[in-house]
């Protein structure tokens, strides 16, 4: 049985999933896809694990839910204090929500509440970057400079100013290194004193940037110069590591690569690894202590914040990732998978760049190399590869829009961080043989 749609991994209709365990997922026609890129980035321990699923019945067998204003449970407690302590002593409120879009929305409040709370209430201006994708709520969706996924809903969205985007491989200037970090770090500054710092609540950025540029980390030192800006103007720092974070770079926060601590931090997908949707706002204790101070609660969150099962299948999911040294794994082995992808794409002239961090890896396809211009939108070029990948079953993430919102071809691998060595090479070899085929197809074409 499948479902009659079109979707941007280019199918006419969609199988039906029956069964997941370890890296691969199953239809009903017993086809086997192996799982290199959970969707969008999200199963971080692949699928079907027994003792996060035990942990979950056993708790639906005690009570599914605690409304977060009436009960604490063992479960969120837990949760929370392992949070904690992998994001560090500089955090700690916790609100929880369902989805990232709902964890950079209660961001974003708490940024505009705090602000209140202080006596400074003109604080209600966002800066964002272009080519960002923060969530699909308005309020996540106007902060975030992804062309396609706004249009339709240009006019309802808040006021937001964008500053360039942070990329290495299609600079600011045609800049590179410390240069550039500093360009872009003086494009932030100038925009807040254009906007006036007086106006200015906070500034967003994703740390590596997911599907809007097809994995872009910050270049070197990027981080470190907009926190400084942002500290000089009295300005919060939101990072959204939903799909970056929670491990996925090789550290539990991805920030803590570039060596600052981010005011505010949205995470999602790896915390409870597509178990139950579960997500989090996380936030500076003294961001917390002047809300609650001056206004007694903080205003965000919703029915099932907090969901007593959601926070039960995290804390499985985050053990597993602590005993089984999956964090420092990723970092390691996502090294080494960065370099195989490169040797065995390298012979293919329209890969322009292999990149990112951990297990989270970005391949950007030209026309040209040396240019790297980018191939007409038409093409589809990485909806093909996802296609043809998928026909042989893997699943990858073909993203596109990351030169200038339409045209760019990018495809993004995203392993579980405890995918097997011949996962891995199972993963190459496919991606590898669905990128001869779509680019054998074109040049027939053409
Ligand atoms: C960086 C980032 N932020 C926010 C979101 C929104 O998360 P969700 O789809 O769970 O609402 C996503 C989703 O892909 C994301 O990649």
């Amino acid at each position: 049985m499948t479902a009659n749609r079109t979707i941007g991994w280019g199918m006419g209709a969609l199988p039906r999933i029956v069964r997941g365990e370890g890296s691969y997922l199953y239809d009903a026609s017993g086809r086997r896809y192996l799982d290199g890129s959970g969707g969008p980035a999200a199963f971080s321990i692949g699928h079907g694990n027994r003792e996060v699923n035990a942990a979950i019945a056993a708790q639906l067998e005690q009570v599914a839910c605690g409304y977060r204003y009436l009960f604490t449970s063992e479960p969120l407690e837990q949760l929370t204090s392992l949070l904690r302590a992998r994001c560090g002593p500089e955090f700690e409120h916790i609100v929880y929500s369902g989805s990232g879009s709902e964890a950079v929305e209660s961001a974003l409040k708490v940024a505009l509440q705090y602000w209140d709370a202080r006596g400074l209430p003109a604080k209600k201006r966002f800066i964002a970057r272009e080519r960002s994708y923060h969530g699909n709520t308005l309020g996540a969706l106007s902060v975030s400079g992804f062309l396609e996924r706004r249009r339709p809903f240009e006019g309802s969205l808040l006021e937001v100013s964008f500053v360039s985007a942070a990329n290495a491989y299609r600079p600011l200037h045609g800049l590179a290194g410390t240069a550039l970090a500093g360009a872009l770090a003086d494009e932030l500054d100038a925009r807040i004193t254009a906007l006036g710092p007086e106006q200015v609540a906070a500034f967003i950025f994703e740390p590596v940037v997911g599907a809007a540029g097809g994995v872009v980390p910050a270049p070197e030192g990027y981080a470190q110069a907009v926190r400084a800006v942002c500290d000089r103007h009295d300005v919060l720092v939101i990072a959204d590591e939903v799909m970056c974070g929670a491990g996925r770079c090789g550290t539990w926060r991805a920030l803590e690569h570039d060596g600052i601590v981010p005011d505010i931090m949205a995470v999602g997908k790896g915390l409870a690894g597509g178990y139950i949707p579960l997500a989090a706002t996380i936030f500076r204790k003294e961001l917390g202590a002047a809300i609650l101070s001056g206004q007694g609660a903080i205003l965000t969150g919703h029915t099932y914040s907090g969901h007593t099962a959601a926070c039960a299948a995290g804390l499985a999911v985050q053990r597993i990732i602590e005993r089984e040294s999956l964090v420092s794994q990723v970092r390691i082995r996502g090294a080494s998978l960065r370099r195989d992808l490169r040797e065995a794409l390298q012979r293919f002239e329209e890969v322009g760049d292999v990149r990112g961090r951990g297990y989270l890896i970005g391949i950007e396809f030209v026309r040209n190399r040396a240019t790297r211009e980018p191939f007409p939108a038409e093409r589809a070029v990485s909806r093909s590869v996802g296609a043809h990948a998928l026909e042989d079953g893997l699943i990858c993430f073909p993203c596109a829009g990351n030169v200038g919102g339409v045209m760019g071809d990018t495809i993004i691998v995203a392993p579980p961080y405890n995918a097997r060595e011949a996962e891995l090479s199972e993963l190459i070899e496919k991606l590898a043989a669905a990128v001869e085929r779509t680019l054998a197809s074109g040049r027939h074409r053409s």
